[in-house]
């Protein structure tokens, strides 16, 4: 059976008090997910109530950033280190489409992130919006989100989504794991978690409720 890997992708979502409600639906359930890997996303100002809900509690869930510095540390305004995020998080989205499409990140950019990020003990989830871009060495997990899919409502099919993950296996030995991500919601998760290669889902809009990630969840 496949270790499936669910991320939460928040986005520039939730207040202190709206990301406390989420954990506190969310744990509510007593739901067992230990056979699934949970990586919460929250945006950088919510780290540390993530992670001291999840420590409190004892919940079983993985927290990731959003994003991380391609510098390492020092005169950087408004940046925020692989190190810093590491006290908080282990893993980390980097290339999200959004990001090189408004942030106009490319890929020197993003290959210095992943640098930062492995040097710093954070394992990335690296995005790609085809079959064709280019991962980088030591990258595990990759994330493929057709951009015509992110929160459109109009998910890719899981067929398509299933040939991309098989090529990108194929040619990148490093990759161990594929995600789909893309308008999933509890109601079509189950279909691309069945594919071969597809080993997990990154949900953004869907994530922001806890009763709907939970279904997610479960239904994966
Ligand atoms: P969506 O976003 O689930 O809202 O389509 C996915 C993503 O951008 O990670």
């Amino acid at each position: 059976m496949k270790n499936l890997i669910i991320v939460a992708n928040w986005k520039a979502n939730k207040t202190k008090d709206e990301a406390w409600d989420w954990f506190e639906n969310f744990s509510k359930d007593s739901h067992d997910f230990s056979d699934k890997e949970i990586i919460i996303c929250p945006p950088y100002t919510l780290l540390g109530k993530a992670d001291y809900f999840i420590s409190e509690s004892n919940l079983k869930v993985k927290i990731g950033a959003q994003d991380v510095s391609a510098f390492e540390e020092g005169a950087y305004t408004g940046e925020i280190s692989a190190t810093q995020i590491k006290e908080f998080a282990d893993f980390v989205i980097i290339g999200h489409s959004e990001r090189r499409e408004y942030l106009k990140e490319d890929e020197d950019i993003i290959s210095k992130k992943v640098e930062m990020a492995l040097k710093a003990g954070l394992t990335p989830i690296f995005c790609v919006s085809d079959g064709n871009s280019k991962i980088p060495k030591n990258v595990k997990i990759v994330a493929y989100e057709p951009v015509s899919a992110i929160g459109t409502g109009n998910s890719d099919t899981p067929q398509d989504a299933q040939s991309v993950a098989r090529k990108i296996k194929s040619e990148n030995i490093q990759v161990e794991k594929m995600l789909y991500g893309g308008s999933v919601t509890s109601q079509n998760v189950h279909e691309f978690v069945e594919m071969e290669d597809i080993d997990g889902v990154l949900v953004g809009g869907a994530s922001l409720s806890p009763h709907e990630f939970l279904e997610i969840v479960k239904n994966a």
